[in-house]
């Protein structure tokens, strides 16, 4: 079937799609390139058509999310790309959809920022059964990132992302707010803001949604793809470099920042999926990176109480295997007012105290590990400078 691939108002390609299998036959005619999303590379004036494809199955639900096969059973579903029709590959993260060539619809009645939408979709993501009635798949859940259960839901008018944990501890959606609690002490700029809401004593994270029907969440795996790599360029520089080509304003900052902040929380998951920038859908100006945001992957999230090993050799993730490595991308720390920090583990406890999944030893394992995590980040600050 032919669709026309818009960014908002803007028709970028025309593809032909199977719809069954989300797969994209043929790039039928290019109309305005310049809408295309990051990343995607363009051979003799013409979209490729594997990195589109990547791109487009890509924003499916990924098939390895928490509780996916139970979910789509409840909606009678064979595979997650199934969904990316349902609802015109629509997203709350950016403004792309396609557009039936025959019967074309119009942005402002279909988007789920300005409409409202269905929950049957976010609902069976978490395991429950809608009733009898037949469901209505048209949901920005069907284009959904990320492994941990989640779901759009709109909350006293606010698109928010609702998010679960992990087995055995559900240390995550803590760990989002103690995330935001962090960067709050810490003066950041940019950053999502996280609360915890309780529902049957399982905990989750809500967050508002950063885009607008103005802007677009482009990841730095887009960012990483929009030029080839030189060999003798590290990815840290590689990546830096895209940014400038980009004209991304701040990003060198960011990381700093974005780097110093990681290696307090020992997150071992920031992927160039949980970072980017944001870019303006109508102008192609970028605002400058993204608010920081899934910062759940860290606090030692999954380890037993006993490996709980704060001043060890910690993996991280993108630049460099260990935080010890990645933090001397960082520079110069003196921006870090450690004073603000000074009683953060007595804010985690408290926090950490209201889950019945953590117990005593853990909890204060974890507390001594940030603590400890904040004194090592200010010996290298206090070493950087002499
Ligand atoms: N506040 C937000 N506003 C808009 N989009 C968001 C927001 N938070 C997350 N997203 C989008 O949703 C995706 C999934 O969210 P998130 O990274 O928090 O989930 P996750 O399951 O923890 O991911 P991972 O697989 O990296 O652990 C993100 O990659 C991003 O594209
Ligand atoms: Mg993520």
């Amino acid at each position: 079937m032919i669709f026309t691939l818009m960014n908002k108002h803007t028709p970028v390609v025309e593809l032909n799609i199977d719809v069954e299998t989300a797969g994209i036959l043929k790039v039928e005619q290019v109309i305005h390139p310049d809408f295309l999303p990051v990343g995607i590379s363009i051979v003799n004036g013409i979209p490729d058509r594997k990195s589109l494809n990547d791109w487009w199955r890509g924003r499916s639900i990924p098939a390895s999310r928490s509780g996916i096969r139970q979910a789509l059973d409840i909606l009678n579903i064979s595979y997650t790309e199934q969904l990316l029709t349902k609802c015109y590959g629509l997203s709350l993260s950016d403004q792309y959809w396609i557009n039936p060539k025959e019967r074309p619809l119009k942005w402002e009645n279909i988007n789920f920022f300005r409409n409202t939408f269905s929950d049957d979709v976010g609902n069976a993501l978490f395991g429950q059964f809608s009733s009898d009635k037949e469901l209505d798949l048209h949901s920005p859940c069907n284009t959904s990132d990320g492994w941990l259960r989640k779901k759009w839901k709109i909350i006293d008018g606010e698109r928010c992302l609702i998010k679960s944990g992990s087995n055995p501890f559900q240390q995550e959606p803590l760990n989002e707010v103690i995330a935001t609690v962090l960067h709050r002490r810490l003066n950041s700029a940019a950053y999502v803001s996280y609360r915890l809401v309780w529902d049957d004593d399982i905990p989750y994270s809500v967050c508002k949604n950063i885009i607008t029907p103005d802007t677009e969440l482009v990841s730095a795996y887009s960012i990483y793809r929009s030029q080839k790599k030189r060999n003798h360029y590290s990815m840290y520089e590689h990546f830096l470099l895209c940014c400038e080509h980009l004209g991304i304003p701040g990003m060198k900052e960011f990381l700093n920042y974005l780097l110093a902040f990681d290696f307090l929380i020992a997150n071992t998951d920031r992927h160039f999926g949980n970072f980017g920038a944001v870019r303006n859908v109508e102008t192609l100006k970028w605002n400058g990176p993204a608010p920081i945001f899934d910062s759940g992957t860290s606090l030692w999230h999954d380890q037993v109480t006993r490996v709980i090993h704060p001043t060890g050799k910690i993996s991280c993730q993108p630049f460099k295997p260990t935080h010890d490595e990645q933090i001397s991308l960082a520079g110069n720390l003196d921006w870090i007012d450690f004073s603000a920090l000074s009683d953060i583990d007595e804010e985690f406890r408290i926090l950490l105290s209201a889950s019945p999944y953590i117990d005593e030893p853990r909890a204060d394992a974890l507390c001594q590990g940030l603590k400890c995590r904040v004194n090592q980040l200010e010996q290298l600050a206090l070493n950087h400078k002499h």
